[in-house]
């Protein structure tokens, strides 16, 4: 999957949310997140962004690693919610990117 990471946090540019053709990229009070096991790895998001937040996972910079974990963790809980678009904001950030 994809992962958006910390270049996002207090950005939320979401040109990426217009280019996701499976509507699986969730926003979070500070950060967009990818829903893991939605994304079908087309990689049209990952252009669009202004800040290059989006990766493959397998290429995160090391900085940025543990936003894999994040993306996913995030959706603990709520599961695969089957579209953005009709789906209520999360109610908190993962805990790496409230370290922000
Ligand atoms: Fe964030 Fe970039 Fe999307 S800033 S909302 S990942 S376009
Ligand atoms: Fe959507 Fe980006 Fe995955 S456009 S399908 S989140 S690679």
């Amino acid at each position: 999957a994809y992962v958006i990471a910390q270049p996002c946090v207090d950005i939320k540019d979401k040109a990426c949310l217009d280019e996701c053709p499976v509507d699986c990229i969730y926003e979070g009070p500070r950060k967009m997140y990818i829903q893991p096991d939605e994304c079908v790895d087309c990689g049209a998001c990952e252009p669009v962004c202004p800040v290059e937040a989006v990766f493959y996972e397998d290429d995160l910079p090391e900085a940025f690693i543990e936003y894999r974990i994040a993306d996913r963790e995030v959706f603990d809980g709520i599961g695969l919610p089957g579209g953005s678009r009709d789906h209520d904001p999360l109610a908190a950030d993962h805990a790496v990117v409230e370290a922000v």
